[in-house]
């Protein structure tokens, strides 16, 4: 069963087309997106509806794309995996219900993902995850950390009560007049200035693991406003070291309550290059071993989904034909 498992992979939670080969759960042969960046650029954020169109205009292309490059024929494969939420209703609507075509026609089966399950298998397809584990997951929508005793298995320790990490970048972007997504641009800003501006760290009660970046990006917003002129770049870094030490510490902090050793970042923030840097100097103060995903495999994939999916289908987790979207699915 565990060889020459070819699974296509299917993600269209939010506004990337995505579609994948991956075998045995480790190998990637394609991963093809189709990002709607530019689409939704002029918004300053994603258009529902707009995403579900273009997911529609662009889904069939991508999947024979993703084939093409790997190389394999619609019958060879051994399942079709597809993010089922959370993300944007209509957007997930699009990628289930192709899943469900391909399923349905050629008889393979059908294999249900969380997403943000997928965002930590994408880990696998560098190397081979060790578990138990804590995963830190920051994207646009969520800030999760979650521990993991084994495959297929999730134990939420903590979440945002807000905003998620990477919302917080893409607004505080927007109040320094940077483009959408704001993360990398803050990123990269950052880099040429200094932490000068003393701003807030919601550490909240005694032991929470879990998170808050509301309060963080009124206070850039006061900041903004109180200063004139302010240095963008001194904003950015004061913002980021923020984000970043709560982040950090917060997972430090889980990795030692567990008692595991092995710490796995995930999800479109974990691209930042700060949040990299400072986890790896902690992690290696703590003896903790460190896991960071290739920039590539950070945000929005389906490879990361056909990964997961395949472990999913190893243990036995496939769904009917009757498999709905769930815009705010919980992690089981
Ligand atoms: O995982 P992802 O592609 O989509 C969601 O599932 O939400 O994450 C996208 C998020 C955006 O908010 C983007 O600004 C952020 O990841 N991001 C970054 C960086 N690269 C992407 N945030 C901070 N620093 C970066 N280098
Ligand atoms: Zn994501």
């Amino acid at each position: 069963m565990k060889e020459n498992c070819l699974v296509l992979g299917i993600e269209t939670s939010c506004d990337e087309t995505s579609a994948a080969v991956v075998a045995d759960g480790k190998e990637l042969l394609s991963n093809v997106i189709s990002s709607q960046m530019e689409l939704h650029r002029r918004f300053g954020g994603v258009v529902p509806e707009v995403a579900s169109r273009r997911h529609v205009e662009r889904m069939t292309a991508i999947i024979q794309e993703a084939l093409d490059q790997a190389g394999v024929r619609l019958d060879d494969l051994s399942a079709v995996a597809v993010t089922q939420g959370p993300g944007l209703v209509g957007a997930l609507l699009i990628g289930v219900s192709a899943a469900k075509a391909l399923s349905f026609a050629t008889g393979i089966p059908l294999i249900p993902v969380h997403h943000i399950a997928g965002h930590i298998y994408a880990n696998q397809l560098v190397e081979p995850l060790r578990f138990p584990l804590v995963s830190l997951v920051v994207s646009g929508g969520h800030t999760e950390l979650i521990y993991m005793p084994d495959h297929n298995r999730f134990e939420r320790l903590g979440k945002t009560r807000d905003d998620a990490a990477g919302e917080a970048y893409d607004k505080v972007a927007r109040l320094l007049g940077l483009p959408y997504p704001g993360g990398p641009h803050i990123d990269r800003l950052a880099r040429e200035g200094n932490p000068a501006h003393p701003l807030p760290r919601a550490w909240l009660e005694r032991d929470s693991l879990d998170f808050s970046f509301s309060g963080l990006k009124t206070a850039v917003g006061n900041v903004i406003q109180r200063k004139d002129p302010v240095n963008p770049a001194d904003v950015a870094a004061s913002f980021q070291e923020a984000v970043v030490e709560v982040l950090t510490e917060k997972s430090i902090a889980a990795v030692q309550r567990t008692g595991v050793s092995e710490l796995v970042l995930a999800g479109g923030v974990s691209a930042n290059s700060r949040l990299r840097e400072a986890l790896a100097k902690r992690c290696a103060e703590e003896g903790i071993h460190l896991r960071v995903p290739p920039p590539e495999l950070c945000t929005d994939n389906a490879a990361m989904i056909a990964a997961a999916g395949t472990y999913r289908l190893w243990d036995g987790q496939t769904a009917g034909l009757d498999l709905n979207a769930v815009a705010n699915l919980a992690l089981a």
